[in-house]
């Protein structure tokens, strides 16, 4: 299957097979102790692990058509998703995204910001992981669930129906996943249900808005369907829907959380932020997406690829799941474990001079699979950040920094304690 075969961490296990305390921990310890490159078995699958500069360069640049970031998604994800979420689809994430859809999204953004602090009042306390979430529900029911989904009691139906098809479960509870299996997916399943009655409302109120009304994207994923008969079409346009929102906002959410930690821990970054300087602000999103990272980034080998590692270069077989862990790699040159804004210059990293590769340190991805969506996500968490900041005094609950759920193996870490903050308006 790899030739050569490469070192293999016989007793190594993945949390959806095993129990294990730390799933980054785990992996670290792997790398001691069988070097930069090494296999993984979990369940059926073989895991080709690699942190060498040249390795992870390499990975990068691997060609979808042979070595699939797709299908590397769909496999981990439906672990907790219903297979149909995946199957047909008409309309991708990845047509989220253009100059004028982004700015509609950010428009959105504004009008979920008025919401929440409508609904937070003039003083409290929250969790800022659970108010995270809550604006990326707004915003991205707003954005693509059609006239109605980001609002009342249509938007809490949806949000609740979207909080039990949170995907993120499978790679941040992937303890959790075999009961998930163990159930036929019977919750997520008749939340779907709730999701595509939803959409029918909205695509029968979608006829009484005009071309301007801010649904233009939820009117072209149903335009796709037109050729459909009614029950086909609604339930097809749905299933869009709800992949596009499962797929889009969990980093996002949890980026922002991280985000607002960062900030109330550095008092003097807070007041440039409240000032409204752009430039500072973008700097430290990025800083806290690089150190809040705790992503796998995997390629499910469709057809024989080389992997060149530097020492030596692999002849990987169809099956074989390759990967990098950025939890690693983010961290491991001196001086990367510590939170300093500066170090980014633009959305680049202004000296890579002390890594062994410019990819070892990873935010929003590299190669063709770069995030499509990282101008609207540093955006986003730009003016939320600016605007919560504006508008209410923040004073954070805790007294020692909150830390990753320990399990968690992908995406952006959630936090394993509550991260709540008493808030005053200012003005
Ligand atoms: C702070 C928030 C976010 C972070 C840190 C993030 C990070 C990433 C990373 C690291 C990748 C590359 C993964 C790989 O190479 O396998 C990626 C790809 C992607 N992201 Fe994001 N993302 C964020 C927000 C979003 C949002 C809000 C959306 C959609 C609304 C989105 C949609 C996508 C899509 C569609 C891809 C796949 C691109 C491709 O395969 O060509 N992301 N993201």
């Amino acid at each position: 299957m790899i030739e050569p075969p490469p070192p293999h961490a016989e007793a190594v296990g993945l949390p959806w097979d095993i129990e294990v305390d730390d799933a980054v921990e785990v992996l670290a310890d792997a790398r001691r102790t069988y070097g930069d490159t090494f296999t993984v078995h979990s369940g059926d699958d073989t895991y080709l692990f690699t942190f060498s500069p040249i390795g992870v360069a390499s990975f990068y640049d691997l060609p979808e058509e042979s070595a699939s970031k797709g299908v590397a998604d769909f496999l981990m994800l439906r672990r907790k998703l219903p297979d149909e979420i995946f199957l047909g689809r008409r309309t991708l994430p990845h047509d989220l995204f253009t100059r004028s859809s982004t700015a509609g999204y950010l428009a959105h953004l504004d009008d979920a910001l008025d919401a929440t602090f409508v609904e937070l009042g003039p003083s409290g306390e929250v969790d800022l992981f659970a108010l995270g979430r809550r604006i990326g529900q707004r915003v991205g029911l707003a954005s693509w669930g059609g006239p109605g989904a980001g609002e009342g009691e249509r938007f809490h139906r949806l949000a609740s129906a979207f909080e039990v098809l949170d995907a993120s479960d499978a790679f941040v509870h992937p303890d959790a996943m075999a009961a998930v299996a163990a159930s036929n997916k019977a919750e997520e399943r008749a939340a779907l249900e709730v999701v595509i009655d939803e959409i029918g409302t909205a695509i029968d109120a979608l006829g009484d808005t005009d071309d301007d009304d801010g649904h233009g994207l939820f009117r072209s994923i149903v335009e796709a369907w037109a050729d459909e008969p009614a029950p086909i079409a609604v339930r097809g346009a749905a299933l869009d829907v709800a992949l596009a929102h499962i797929a889009s906002m969990s980093n996002l959410v949890a980026a922002l959380g991280w985000f607002l930690v960062d900030l109330l821990e550095h008092p003097g970054l807070m007041a440039e932020v409240r000032s409204g300087a752009r430039e500072p602000t973008e700097r430290a999103a990025l800083e806290s997406v690089r150190l809040a990272q705790r992503s796998i980034i995997s390629r499910h080998v469709l057809q024989p690829v080389l992997l060149d590692v530097g020492e030596t270069v692999y002849r990987v077989g169809s099956g074989v799941t390759i990967a990098t862990l950025l939890p690693l790699t983010n961290v491991e040159v001196p001086g990367y474990d510590e939170f300093r804004p500066e170090r980014w210059q633009g959305r680049r990293l202004a000296d890579v001079s002390d890594l062994g590769a410019r990819e070892l340190v990873t935010t929003f991805g590299h190669g063709s699979h770069l995030c499509p969506a990282q101008p609207f996500a540093l955006a986003a968490m730009v003016r939320t950040a600016f605007r919560l900041l504006d508008t209410y005094h923040l004073e954070p609950g805790w007294s020692v920094r909150p830390t990753p759920v320990r399990t968690q193996i992908g995406g952006v870490a959630r936090s394993a304690e509550p991260c709540t903050v008493r808030y005053v308006l200012r003005h």
